[in-house]
């Protein structure tokens, strides 16, 4: 806590008593590119969080809960009736064999769920394989832990897994595997093949999988969600990460669960514990009911897909180049026809120039990888959709 009484100098002077757990870390991309959006009076198609409400229904189910006085803390591994809920909507979708208060802990969100796995999991030395471009939150956890990253670079256009380079990452320091399916920021899915591959390089060694699936109801065209639940021999070694507030349109609520064996999900517990202790009453009261209704989460995949054709068919004639996304609501596009600039110089001008924000994909990698390509959001209203589609039409003609 900063003491208003205390001089500046000497507070700035106790700031730097100690050396930063997380050096290189300053405000994130996002919130920069947000911000500057914002400024500028810019559409905003860089953060992922979408322009239209979460479904009155379930807004009016928490109220009724709160209103019902359920407002103290929930059990620290989650509502028995909504772990319960949960466990029988995998089963039916991924034929696995899972048991809510077995398997399941509801979290403050993915990123916590992500973190208490790291958290429960990674010694310092221990060395954790990730996919970039990354999701930003697990290096710095790794980090935290005294872990090391080993980052697997993917690559435009298809962003595939090379998985004989896996396999020549791997050394007895291995201790973890993080996957990301449907994959931020490049909107591609692990197929079948994938998961095999990744299953005989862990077969006899202790490496453990994190798989990051909070874009699960969120898969277009002919492809599906493959969700390591439902692959018996490497889910016992694994965690699963979700988020509600994906799926249902609320990411500001803060809401996910983890899903684990057994003995995963007892050291998990023990670290969620002292990190939250348990999340949201009332809304979990609420997504018990929510979920009991499959027509809540089966149609989201029809609705962004919607939105993904109607931002790819009026961006038809651009410069920009793409291949469809396979699944999250992000679509990356390739500016090389446009520019030689780095993608963060292109970013910020096209912000400030064209009124458009997007994310760039450089900034997903650790190392010194940049690639020509932007992502955009498209969980959007039609008409910003077709509005910024508008103006990148325009780009570089
Ligand atoms: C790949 C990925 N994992 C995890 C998260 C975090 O989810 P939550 O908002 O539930 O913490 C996000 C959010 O953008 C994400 O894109």
């Amino acid at each position: 806590m900063i003491n208003s009484d205390i001089p500046m100098e000497e507070v700035v002077e106790k700031r730097t008593m100690f050396a930063s757990k997380l050096p290189r870390v300053g405000a994130s991309i996002f919130s920069k590119m947000s911000s500057l959006a914002n400024r500028l009076g810019a559409i905003n198609l860089s953060q992922g969080f979408p322009d239209f409400p979460s479904d009155q229904k379930l807004i009016d189910l928490v109220n009724k809960y709160m209103l019902e006085g359920k407002n103290q803390y929930a059990p620290m591994t989650g509502l028995p009736s909504l772990l319960e809920k949960i466990a029988l909507k995998m089963n039916k979708s991924y034929q696995s064999d899972l048991y809510g208060q077995k398997n399941i802990t509801i979290t403050s969100g993915a990123t916590q769920a992500i973190y208490t796995c790291i958290a429960a999991t990674i010694n310092p030395g221990d060395e954790v394989i990730i996919f970039t471009p990354a999701y930003d939150c697990y290096a710095p956890a790794i980090e935290l832990h005294g872990g090391k990253v080993i980052e697997v670079p993917l690559y435009p256009p298809d962003y595939k897994i090379d998985w004989d380079h896996v396999k020549g990452c791997l050394n007895p320091k291995t201790k973890m595997i993080i996957i990301n399916t449907p994959h931020n920021p490049s909107g591609t899915v692990l197929e079948e093949v994938d998961f095999e591959r990744l299953t005989e390089l862990v077969r006899d060694t202790n490496i453990l999988v994190l798989s990051d699936e909070v874009y699960e109801h969120i898969v277009f065209d002919e492809h599906s969600h493959k969700s390591i639940v439902g692959y018996p021999e490497l889910f016992e070694r694994s965690f699963a990460t979700f988020s509600f507030g994906k799926t249902f349109h609320n990411t500001g609520w803060k809401m996910g669960y983890c899903v684990a064996p057994e003995w995963l999900t007892n050291e998990f517990r023990k670290i969620h514990q002292y990190l939250v202790f348990s999340c949201n009453a009332p809304i979990q009261y609420a997504l018990s009911d929510y979920i009991s209704d499959q027509s809540t989460y089966g149609q989201v995949s029809e609705m962004y897909e919607q939105k993904r054709d109607l931002f790819l068919n009026a961006l038809e004639g651009s410069k920009f180049e793409y291949i469809p996304s396979k699944g999250t609501y992000f679509q990356l596009l390739d500016y090389s026809n446009i520019s030689d600039e780095a993608d963060t110089e292109f970013a910020v001008k096209l912000t400030e120039e064209k009124g458009i924000a997007s994310i760039p994909t450089s900034v997903f990698y650790a190392g010194e990888v940049s690639p020509k390509v932007l992502r955009f959001c498209f969980a959007k209203k039609e008409e910003t959709l077709l509005q910024a589609a508008d103006i990148l039409r325009t780009i570089g003609r």
